[in-house]
């Protein structure tokens, strides 16, 4: 039953588990529910603000207005051929649940993004992405109720503008609508992505040359795990900021100072791992506090125990630094509310 609560602490339905609190609360579990709220958000004038895993969010302050759980699950095979098969799931569905799922059923296309946290409603905001596939590789299509008029549109592939960690929903766009399901194509038959460096280095160190879905979620696991920390143990918001792109002359410049820098060439650009300047910058596992940069992956920000002005505190620094010594301005990937 839907049902609105007032002034509801949120803090632990986010995984970095910074003291958050919400003026209006409600838990979404079907449907019918997105148009409750819609009415309740009229009526009281409150904006609406949608909570899928809280896996890639940090609030700062009250949230104002009408925050909504999505907790609307599902899902359902459209179509299925010889060599494709199309699959829908609800946007309150956990995103790690529905990619176990395809990996039962045998489909191909979303092992690389197994163990990711947060909802399928939230996947195409930002692109997840993640050993060299992103949301966008086996996108089809996407639902959404426009928050304003109560009416639902279609997004196919193009619509949602998807880039590197951005899409239309994280800035025309921007709380605009509610993504009510997300569509999928997937394969039947296998067409890994294997070219990440340390899957290659597993396949090889396990003498596997054709490897099964099996073996590739073994492999995706045990990479995700040994540097990614779980944030049921140790809070966190997954990468904190953006890989920063740079132009050719830029990338020169800095491989001249500083000749071991990793680098990945984009078409027109060059990706320098936001871990590795934070690392060079001095704080790969050092802790302020009740926060630090993870010792095993410096682009992860965890948290025990501390407050939102801790980890703007430590942003701010990490930014700063890492401006200092290379020029380059980090840009957060996480949401900072
Ligand atoms: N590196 C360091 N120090 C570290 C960790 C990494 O110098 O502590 C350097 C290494 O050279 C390494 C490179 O950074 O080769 C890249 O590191 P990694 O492969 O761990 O990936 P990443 O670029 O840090 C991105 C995504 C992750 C995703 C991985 C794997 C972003 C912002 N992050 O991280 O996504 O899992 O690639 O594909 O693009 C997330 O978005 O929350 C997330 C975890």
């Amino acid at each position: 039953m839907f049902k609105v609560e007032h002034d509801r602490d949120i803090t632990q339905l986010t995984t970095i588990k910074v003291p958050a609190r919400a003026q209006y609360f409600a838990i979404l579990k079907k449907r019918a529910d997105i148009y409750s709220a819609l009415e309740y958000a009229k009526q009281h004038g409150l904006d609406i603000y949608i909570l899928g895993g809280g896996s890639n969010v940090v609030f700062t302050k009250k949230i104002k207005g009408l925050v909504l759980k999505n907790e609307i699950k599902g899902i359902e095979i459209l179509k299925k051929t010889k060599s494709k098969v199309i699959v829908r799931a609800s946007s309150g569905e956990n995103w790690s649940r529905f990619v176990s799922y395809t990996i039962d059923q045998g489909f191909y296309g979303l092992e690389n993004l197994f163990l990711i946290y947060g909802t399928v409603g939230a996947a195409p905001v930002q692109n997840i992405g993640a050993y060299g596939v992103e949301l966008k590789d086996v996108f089809l299509s996407l639902r959404a109720i426009d928050l304003r008029t109560g009416k639902e549109k279609e997004f196919a592939l193009e619509a949602c503008q998807f880039a590197y960690r951005e899409s239309v929903f994280k800035h025309k766009l921007k709380g605009r609508f509610f993504i009510t399901d997300v569509t999928f194509k997937l394969d039947i038959k296998p067409r890994f992505k294997l070219d990440y460096g340390p899957i290659k280095a597993k396949l090889k160190e396990r003498g596997i040359k054709k490897p099964n879905l099996k073996q590739i979620v073994d492999i995706i696991s045990e990479i995700r795990n040994s540097k990614l920390p779980n944030p049921y143990q140790m809070p966190n918001a997954g990468s904190f900021f953006k890989n920063p792109e740079v132009g050719f002359s830029v990338y020169k410049k800095l491989l001249k100072k500083y000749p071991d820098m990793p680098a990945f060439k984009l078409e027109k650009k060059v990706k320098i791992p936001a871990a590795w300047l934070i690392e060079q910058a001095g704080f790969k596992g050092k802790k302020y506090g009740k926060v630090a940069m993870y010792e095993k992956q410096a682009l992860i920000l965890t948290n025990n125990g501390g407050s939102a002005a801790e980890v703007l505190a430590l942003v701010k620094r990490v930014k700063k630094k890492v401006k200092f010594l290379f020029g380059l301005d980090l840009e957060e990937e996480v949401n900072i509310i």
